[in-house]
């Protein structure tokens, strides 16, 4: 009977009693002799758990991080250390591996070291449980806007247009050309989002996004994954809400699913999440009355600094923080315009030791108000007509966010630096 290591630590204690001819695959974590009895630690990545196997016999030294096939009978273990424990009859070396050249030994190595192996470093258990973490919160946000009727729509990772303005896309070539006009890797999905919600409610993408923006830190990536819900009817309120239950939710999760790694990578998520929540207004003023540090020379307008964010989240309030309702200027142009024209009704959501998650806005869905800002920002009107006809036809207010999934991860896993909670992190000046 093939089985898997995470197979045998879901058979109830008391009901497995010695069952025989079991296989299991995987490797070596540590191997050792005491006379004639070998010890193994086994493990096959599917649970972060080992399962000891116990064989009695000749067997040459098995290396760390080698493959074996072992065939056996699973009984209680005699250890305190562990409840199962296998005891083999077979023990076969499918691939050796050479201590001499492997790159990961079995002793401490930094996260920056295992950066530069991305085809190995996954077998280590600090990798490993960060993308078993992963893997539980893509369910947790399937799950979360599945039970409140959001349709996950895919949008195009191609496409004609600049969403966010920013300037910072990855054109797309071919030759001869394949396209009739320039193409670019999709920054986000929002406003193919914002079509398909104005058609069918409240819908969300989950999808890969790509900016070529020269940032060199532990919070860019130039591919990074974004959940983008957009959701007719919402007002500000409504979509600042929604964040912060996803969040919510995602934690409430990972605490529940996740209990063995969040053990291993020795974070405690604690018990509530709460959050403040401010306008811009109030933190400008803040920052301008911050004593220990100086941020006095900061004025209604300008964009506020990750230092700054950092100082309003991690030190003032010392909780998530939502701020809202920024300055027009610093913000994109479909953010809907505040009546007075000086803010847009938008939020960006903070959270502690991480900074921005999530940036979210109501959607400018007056023509007259959203084709003078376009034309303020010298956009190209023409490769928006489609984006302007949900103006057109059947105009509905609607709102909507993008929450950056690798910043999420690394709020729940504790970990510093975006590289290391992503399988094959792409960024400036690497691939
Ligand atoms: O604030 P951003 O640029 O917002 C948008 O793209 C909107 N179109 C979203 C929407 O309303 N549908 O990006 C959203 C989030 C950020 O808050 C951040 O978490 C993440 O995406 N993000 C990045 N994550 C990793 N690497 C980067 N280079 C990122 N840029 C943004
Ligand atoms: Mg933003």
């Amino acid at each position: 009977m093939n089985l898997s290591v995470s197979d045998i630590f879901k058979i109830p204690i008391d009901k497995h009693s010695d069952v025989k001819n079991i296989i299991l695959k995987g490797f070596v974590r540590s191997h050792r002799q005491t006379g004639k009895i070998n010890f193994i630690q086994l493990s096959d990545g599917s649970t972060i758990k080992k399962i000891q196997i116990v064989y009695e016999g000749e067997l040459s030294k098995l290396d760390y991080m080698s493959t074996i096939i072992v065939k056996g009978t699973l009984v209680k273990s005699p250890a305190k250390q562990q409840d199962y424990e296998l005891v083999a009859d077979e023990i076969q070396c499918v691939g050796d591996c050479n201590p001499e050249k492997y790159p990961l030994p079995r002793k401490y190595l930094t996260l920056p070291y295992l950066r530069q192996f991305p085809h190995l470093r996954m077998r280590c258990e600090t990798i490993s449980s960060i993308l078993r973490i992963r893997h539980k919160m893509i369910i947790a946000v399937h799950n979360f806007f599945n039970k409140q009727d959001f349709l996950n729509i895919h949008t195009p990772l191609i496409t004609g247009s600049d969403c966010e303005g920013a300037g910072e896309t990855f054109k797309v070539t071919s030759s001869p050309n394949f396209f009739p006009r320039d193409a670019y890797l999709t920054v986000s999905g929002q406003l193919e989002g914002e079509m398909a919600a104005t058609a069918l409610g409240k819908i969300y993408t989950f999808g890969p996004t790509f900016r070529a923006e020269k940032s060199d830190t532990s919070r860019h990536l130039a591919e990074f994954w974004m959940i983008e819900p957009e959701m007719c009817w919402y007002d500000l309120d409504d979509t600042i809400k929604l964040a912060m239950e996803l969040l919510k939710y995602c934690v409430k999760k990972c605490k529940k699913w996740c209990k063995n790694e969040l053990e291993f990578l020795k974070v405690n998520l604690g018990d509530e999440m709460n959050f403040e929540i401010i306008t811009y207004e109030q933190a400008i003023d803040i920052l301008n009355k911050a004593e220990s540090v100086s941020f006095k020379e900061v004025k209604w307008g300008d964009d506020l600094s990750s230092e700054m964010e950092k100082y309003l989240c991690e030190k003032h309030y010392k909780m998530p923080l939502v701020i809202k309702n920024y300055p027009k200027e610093i913000k994109s142009f479909y953010m809907k315009q505040s009546d007075d024209g000086m803010t847009v009704n938008c939020f960006d959501l903070l959270l502690p030791g991480i900074g921005e998650v999530i940036g979210g806005s109501e959607r400018e869905i007056r023509m007259d108000k959203l084709l003078a800002e376009m034309k303020l920002r010298n956009m190209d009107i023409t490769k928006y007509e489609k984006y302007i006809d949900l103006r057109r036809f059947g105009n509905v207010p609607h709102a909507g966010f993008g929450l950056g999934f690798e910043r999420l991860i690394r709020y729940l896993t504790g970990i510093e630096h975006i590289r290391d909670v992503i399988p094959f992190p792409v960024y400036f000046g690497h691939l």
